[in-house]
């Protein structure tokens, strides 16, 4: 044996020796709490697959963003739910569309709030794809014309940023949209805003609950000719490195529970600021076994949490945001 005398329980017999060698902080400022607009007001309508989460109208969304600051959540990020949808994603880059509305009424209210708008058109494509429709199928496989989705993209991303949004964050997986993004940021006097890009976004049957939430599932097809295979962690990594070329300023994996290796392995290669999404369908699992009492929900959460930064997360997207906030504190 290496260490004959190394006995690693000498150091956990009580909480302040253990605090003393803990190597992972968990705090509040690295969280970012996601918010799903749509029109109206007083509008807070409860999402079925995703308990305590509701879409809400401007008005409720300031407030909820102001509450979550209040408790330390420094960020939020955006999901709009258009009234209208076409196959053009219209309301998508329209600035008076519901997202660009929301982030100049969150700017106005919590000047200080981070607010980072998720940059897609699936929400806004009487589709639900993330990209232009140029026929549905070929074989198997939905037809998106990556070229002309990028152009609106640009479009939808500097709509936010004019609005006064403090971080872009394309979530469509278009080859080249970060690049497209940033040339429409740079020459519009935007240099100064930040991409977080969903770099490794893999197609998952844990983004169930959200297409509910977004109301975006797919009318045909699914998502894969544009989102990543789940088997592929170096294919992740190209996609990381050329995002990072590309202008990204943030680099995003997910979902986040099968995919730890890949924070690990992003954070390890490339010494970017790392985000992590814990998305709807790892959220919804956890509330239903603790509605069912099959688990302590804080203490899961935390360990969910702890494990996202141990991998190297530098930025949790979460549901959870302002029950961590609370839980915390005390
Ligand atoms: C939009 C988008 C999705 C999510 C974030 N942005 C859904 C999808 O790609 O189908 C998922 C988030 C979650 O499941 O919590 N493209």
């Amino acid at each position: 044996m290496r260490f004959p005398l190394y006995r690693p329980r000498r150091l956990r017999q009580n909480a302040r020796l253990r605090a003393l060698v803990r190597e992972t902080e968990l705090s509040v400022d690295h969280l970012v709490m996601p918010l799903f607009v749509r029109e109206g007001t007083k509008v807070r309508k409860p999402i079925t697959s995703m308990q305590g989460q509701f879409q809400l109208s401007v008005d409720q969304a300031v407030k909820e963003a102001g509450q979550a600051l209040k408790l330390g959540v420094p960020a939020v990020i955006l999901f709009g739910i258009p009234d209208k949808k076409d196959e053009k994603a219209s309301a998508a880059y329209d600035s008076n569309g519901i997202v660009p509305k929301a982030v100049r009424a969150l700017k106005k209210e919590l000047p200080e709030l981070i607010v980072v708008t998720d940059v897609c058109l699936c929400e806004y494509m009487s589709h639900g794809h993330c990209g232009v429709v140029r026929k549905s199928f070929r074989g198997r496989e939905a037809v998106i014309d990556n070229d002309a989705s990028l152009t609106l993209l640009a479009k939808a991303a500097l709509a936010y940023a004019e609005a006064g949004a403090d971080i872009v964050a394309p979530s469509d997986m278009m080859d080249g949209r970060v690049g497209a993004i940033r040339a429409a940021l740079d020459k519009t006097g935007f240099a100064d805003t930040p991409i977080m890009s969903y770099a490794a976004k893999f197609a998952s049957a844990f983004y169930g609950p959200f297409r509910e939430a977004a109301e975006s599932a797919p009318q045909f097809g699914d998502r894969k000719t544009y989102q990543m295979d789940a088997a592929n962690a170096e294919e992740a990594l190209r996609e990381v490195a050329l995002d990072i070329e590309e202008g990204a300023d943030i680099v995003m994996v997910k979902p986040a529970l099968a995919y730890l290796d890949l924070i690990w392995r992003v954070k390890e290669k490339f010494g970017y600021p790392v985000a992590v999404y814990n998305v709807s369908g790892e959220y919804a699992m956890i509330k239903a076994a603790a509605q069912n009492g099959w688990l302590d929900e804080k203490q899961a959460v935390l360990e969910m949490m702890t494990g996202f930064r141990r991998a190297g997360a530098d930025i949790i997207l979460t549901y959870w945001a302002q029950d961590l906030a609370r839980w915390l504190k005390t």
